[in-house]
Formats: C-alpha cells, structure tokens, sequence
C-alpha cells in the first residue's frame, strides 16, 4: 500500500509532464506570451487542485486519467489567478513558486496577458476532453462559476474591499469561501463528475472542499505570519494589512479552527466508498508548512 505522500509524488510527476507538453515547441510569433505563462505553469506548486480532482474522480470508481483534462484547466486558471494575486495592483509580491513573480520576468503587461491566455485556454483544453458531452458541459458550468464573478474573482474582489476597515467573522469566510474555497470545489467536484459520481457524492464533495478550502487559507494565513519563506517558496508577511482570520482571532484560536474545519471536511465523506486518501490529505493539509 502506498502513502499518501507516495501516491501524491507519483501522481505529480505525470501530471508535470502534462503541464509542460501543454506549450511545448511553440513556434507562433506570440511565443513570448507562451514563455510567460510556461514561466508561471512549471514552476512546481503542490498541485493540490488536480490531485483532488483524481482522487474525487478514483473515489467515485472512475479511471483518474479521465480527468486529466479537467486538472489541467483547474491548474491554469489557479496559476493564473496566482499571477493576478501577485501584481502590484493586487498585493504587490515578488516571489511565487520560489522564483520572482512573472510580472517581475516579464513586465505587468505579459503578466496580465498571461492570466488572461491561461483563463481562456483552460476552457479549450476541458473542451477537448473525450469525456461525454454532457460531463464535459457539467465541468465547464462548475469551473466557470466557481471561478468568475460567483467565486474566485468575486473573493479576490471582496478581498481588496475589505483591507483597512474590520471585518467580522461572516464577512471574512465570506472573502475566503470565495476566493480559496471556490477553485477547491471545483476540483473536487470535476472529479466527481468525471468519475461519473452521484448528485449526493456531488453535494458532498462540494462539502468537503469548503471545508477544506476555508482550513487551507486559515493555514495559509497563519503560514503568512509563521511561516519560512524558503520552505513556502512565497514571500511572507505581506498579508498584515488584510482581513484574515489571524488579524480576527490570532494564532492559537485559528489553529483550532483549521483543526475543526479539517474534521467537517472528513466527515463529508461518508457516502464514498473508499476515500480513506482524501481523510489523510486533509489531516495533512491542516499541518501543512508550503
Ligand atoms: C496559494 O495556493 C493561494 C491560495 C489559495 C492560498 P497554493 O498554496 O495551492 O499554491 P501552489 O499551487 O502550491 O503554488
Ligand atoms: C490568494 O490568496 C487567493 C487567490 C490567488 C485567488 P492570498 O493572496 O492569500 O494567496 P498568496 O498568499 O499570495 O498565495
Ligand atoms: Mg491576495
Ligand atoms: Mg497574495
Ligand atoms: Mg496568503
């Protein structure tokens, strides 16, 4: 049997070469907008989201490599809403995936044009993807509205409103469901939907990642406060000014809430047969330090 760590290097590793064969050899006269979203996609990362997306998908019985297509374009649109977060418009960082950002390699512009190919091209590479018609649409309508205004760039939106003034509690999960926990939903429920899952394995997964995504940016808080900028691969402490959920309740109680989002996410579970993987990569995530 191997660990969960065995099984999320192994799945890494093929899914990195996926990635990179996704530009490769580009010879059009815009390659330079290639380069800069290559730069970004292949910088490593954990690749959290593609690996949810398998795991959901073995879950429900299916053959993991029926998602492929559906990993991938959750992987853009996260690299891309990456180098977006990253601008000097948004929070202005330097460092990402342990390189300088990618408007710092190739100038705000490139950088903007970037998350807007990555974006776009993830709608084409789920496009052709051999799945059913009528799973490949459910993917597209699950990725597109927890991506757009309904999730992630709504949350990145409610994100910058709310700096300098107090928040509370409601509003800041508000912020994080969106902007974190809504690219993790769609991961999660691609997969099911790609391993041909149920509506009640959907509803749940959908559970599970809100869960999940709201203990992952508590921990990505904390790790902006405790964290080591070596091992993150990100710059640290350029949150301070935000409303996170350190700034509301300080370290020791966001510990405990990582630790009670993280038990909600594995009691969603229940209706799948075996997602003993799913349970520990959470637990892990909870302790996680990049
Ligand atoms: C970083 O996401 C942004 C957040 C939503 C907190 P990850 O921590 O998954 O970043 P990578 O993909 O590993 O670089
Ligand atoms: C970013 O949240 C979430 C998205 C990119 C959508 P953060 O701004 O906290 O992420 P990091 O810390 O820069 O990775
Ligand atoms: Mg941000
Ligand atoms: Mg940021
Ligand atoms: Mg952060």
């Amino acid at each position: 049997m191997k660990t969960l760590n065995e099984v999320w290097r192994d799945h890494n590793a093929q899914f990195e070469r996926a990635l990179a064969a996704l530009y490769a050899d580009q010879d059009e006269p815009q390659r330079r907008l290639f380069e800069s979203m290559s730069y970004s996609l292949n910088a490593g990362g954990k690749r959290l989201r593609p690996f949810l997306a398998a795991q959901f998908c073995a879950a429900c019985g299916g053959d993991p490599d029926t998602a492929r297509p559906a990993q991938l374009a959750i992987e853009m649109i996260h690299t891309y809403s990456l180098i977006h977060d990253d601008l000097p418009a948004m929070d202005n960082d330097d460092y990402r995936r342990g390189k300088p950002t990618n408007h710092r390699v190739y100038g705000e512009a490139l950088a903007i044009l970037a998350g807007d190919g990555l974006l776009t091209d993830a709608f084409r590479v789920l496009s052709e993807s051999a799945l059913p018609a009528d799973r490949a649409l459910a993917c597209v309508r699950i990725l597109s509205a927890n991506a757009g205004p309904w999730g992630m760039a709504g949350g990145q939106v409610l994100d910058m409103e709310a700096e300098e003034r107090e928040c509370t509690e409601t509003e800041v999960r508000a912020i994080q469901s969106r902007k974190t926990g809504c690219l993790i939903r769609a991961a999660c429920q691609m997969g099911v939907v790609c391993g041909g899952g149920s509506e009640e394995q959907l509803e749940a997964a959908g559970v599970y990642a809100v869960h999940l995504g709201l203990a992952f940016q508590i921990r990505d808080d904390v790790l902006d406060v405790v964290g080591d900028a070596g091992k993150l691969g990100k710059s640290v402490g350029t949150d301070a000014e935000k409303n996170t959920f350190v700034k509301l309740y300080g370290l020791d109680r966001c510990r405990r809430m990582i630790e009670d989002e993280t038990a909600l996410a594995v009691a969603a579970l229940e209706p799948f047969q075996n997602a003993a993987l799913l349970a520990e990569l959470a637990d892990r995530l909870a302790e996680r330090e990049y």
